[in-house]
């Protein structure tokens, strides 16, 4: 067609390299982004082509407009609106794959003047959900001085982009160490999945929270029994069972009869 034998003359162009610094726009996933064409001139413009620059491929016709006409590419139809007014193209439903790098391509009406090229660099980005804190402690008797803890800090979010890390908030760096380092990125949507577990020893209680990317989990308290392991057990057998109770509910796993035990011995 006319139209495709434009877009492999405009090929040839973008060969000869017209191209100034590029533009850098972000888009959050599943909602629109507007791409203005950069331009400081005020000639008339013929035709404007927006085009995927796609590594060792040729490029991808996305939209544009021929004498103020619009003009979508196969496949773009229902997400991209040209604005011929101001140059610029809005795309809806915006997903990891649109992520790289497009070029406008400007032909003048007065043709003593070469096409102009621009580069504009589309990136993505997705929040992670907020992250799901999960510790899993056990007492552990440590010298003579008396018991401590040991934890297993497990956070997990989902739906993010870009790959991002675990932070965690509110643990001494030197008490820790990474367990466990998962990531996953979905087959369709390309979001990424992190998990991460640390091991985290502790004799005193410790409000702790974890961030992936933008997003924080709620605070949880870890290592609280030891506080008040000693005092609740001897003296307050009741309390204890229904502090125990509650923070069996909240926080961690221990064998009942353990605790009983170890009761007792104390
Ligand atoms: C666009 O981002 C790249 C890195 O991704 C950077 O090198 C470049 O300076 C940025 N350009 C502008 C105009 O901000
Ligand atoms: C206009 O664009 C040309 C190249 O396209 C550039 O050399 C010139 O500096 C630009 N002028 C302004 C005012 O940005
Ligand atoms: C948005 O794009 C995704 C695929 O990337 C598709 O599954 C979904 O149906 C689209 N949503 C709309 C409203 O077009
Ligand atoms: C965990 O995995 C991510 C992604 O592979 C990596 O960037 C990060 O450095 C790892 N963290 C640790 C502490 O190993
Ligand atoms: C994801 O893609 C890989 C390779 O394309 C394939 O081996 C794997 O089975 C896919 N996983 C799922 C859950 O679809
Ligand atoms: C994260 O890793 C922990 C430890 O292996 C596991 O128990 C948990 O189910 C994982 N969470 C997710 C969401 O994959
Ligand atoms: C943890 O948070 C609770 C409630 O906000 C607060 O009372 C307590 O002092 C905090 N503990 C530490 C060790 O920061």
């Amino acid at each position: 067609s006319k139209l495709s034998a434009f877009v492999s003359v405009m090929l040839l162009c973008v060969c000869l390299g017209v191209s100034d610094a590029a533009m850098n726009i972000t888009a959050v996933l599943g909602h629109s982004v507007t791409f203005r064409c950069p331009s400081n001139h005020s000639r008339p413009v013929e035709r404007l082509y927006i085009q995927r620059v796609i590594k060792d491929k040729e490029d991808m016709y996305i939209n544009g407009f021929t004498n103020g006409r619009e003009m979508p590419g196969k496949g773009y139809q229902s997400r991209t609106k040209v604005n011929a007014m101001d140059y610029s193209m809005e795309m809806r439903n915006i997903s990891v794959g649109d992520e790289g790098s497009y070029i406008c391509v400007f032909v003048f009406v007065d043709k003593a003047y070469k096409p102009e090229i621009s580069e504009i660099i589309l990136k993505v980005t997705a929040e992670y959900s907020v992250p799901t804190i999960t510790p899993d402690c056990s007492e552990h008797r440590r010298g003579v001085s008396g018991t401590g803890m040991s934890c297993h800090l497990s956070c997990s979010a989902v739906g993010g982009y870009p790959q991002s890390t675990v932070r965690w908030a509110g643990l001494n760096p030197s008490l820790t160490n990474v367990f466990y380092n998962w990531s996953l990125a979905h087959n369709d949507s390309k979001t990424w999945t992190i998990n991460q577990t640390i091991m985290y020893n502790c004799d005193q209680p410790a409000n702790v929270s974890c961030a992936v990317g933008g997003a924080v989990s709620h605070t949880i308290t870890i290592c609280k029994l030891t506080y008040t392991f000693v005092y609740v057990c001897l003296l307050q057998p009741q309390l204890f069972l229904r502090n125990y109770i509650v923070w069996w509910k909240n926080t961690v796993f221990i064998n009942i009869i353990t605790l009983y035990l170890l009761c007792f011995i104390l």
